[in-house]
């Protein structure tokens, strides 16, 4: 991102959480395969994670398949398996190189054991770095991330015989799969849907949504500038009211 473009950008979100979507219609669009789409989302992928740590943005997270995504064709199951661990395997040196914190949320239990080795390998081997945090959602579901923090809560409630009116927000918080991480203040939705889909259920309560047709493939700086810039107009109240005239994200004057 240009110096002119950062200063434009008076507020930066400390997390951005984006659902990838339209790799498959960009292919059919073209006459190509389904899962040329998806090739070309990694790319688009790469580009996120360069720009917004250029931006200084503390936390991105990429949908890059829900729980629902099991019910699309075999094939095209197996190609999104076997695509995530060359990208990874590809990819993790660098990552780590720029100081990127790998993490990977999501239910990785149907996984095969070599993809599970990998993701695992490149969390330990990033764990120490101070960068961006890039959380990969795989096998993500918002409501699954409720259930498996509700059933953590549960067990420690169980065990310290603790009562159940113990059990507060900030508990719960404490076991989703983003613990620790700040709460997304914005969510991309590429591809034209205007919808959540299952994503970060909890964490997106307050979350700036951002729709836009661009496809995921075709999502490049120039969107993530709009995005940002639009995001910096945003005003956010969190269920409050706006102190003074309303200030917006955006720095007046500056
Ligand atoms: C949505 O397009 C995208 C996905 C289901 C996930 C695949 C994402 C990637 C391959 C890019 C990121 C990869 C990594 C490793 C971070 P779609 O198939 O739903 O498109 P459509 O709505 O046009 O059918």
């Amino acid at each position: 991102m240009s110096d002119a473009v950062n200063q434009k950008l008076s507020s930066i979100p400390k997390h951005v959480a984006v659902i990838m979507d339209g790799n498959g219609r960009w292919a059919t669009q073209k006459g190509l395969k389904r899962v040329r789409g998806h090739q070309k989302g990694v790319e688009a992928a790469r580009t996120a994670v360069t720009f917004c740590a250029n931006a200084g943005v503390e936390v991105l997270t990429l949908f890059a398949f829900s729980s629902e995504n099991w019910k699309r064709p075999r094939e095209e199951v197996s190609f999104l398996m076997e695509l995530f661990l060359k990208a990874i395997t590809r990819e993790v040196g660098k990552l780590h190189e720029r100081g990127v914190r790998l993490r990977f949320i999501g239910d990785r239990q149907p996984f095969a054991g070599p993809l599970v080795e990998t993701m695992n390998e490149a969390e330990a081997l990033t764990r120490d770095n101070g960068g961006l945090v890039l959380n990969i959602a795989v096998n993500y579901g918002g409501r699954w991330d409720m259930v498996q923090a509700a059933r953590q809560v549960a067990r420690s409630v169980q065990e310290l015989g603790t009562d159940a009116a113990g059990i507060t927000e900030d508990k719960l918080a404490r076991h989703m799969s983003t613990a620790g991480q700040p709460d997304p203040d914005l969510l991309i939705r590429t591809g034209g849907e205007r919808r959540i889909s299952n994503f970060l259920l909890w964490q997106a309560a307050y979350s700036e949504l951002y729709f836009c047709d661009t496809l995921w493939p075709d999502f490049g700086e120039d969107d993530w500038t709009t995005a940002f810039e639009d995001y910096a107009r945003r005003q956010r109240r969190f269920g409050g009211v706006p102190e003074g005239n309303g200030p917006s994200n955006e720095i007046r004057g500056s």
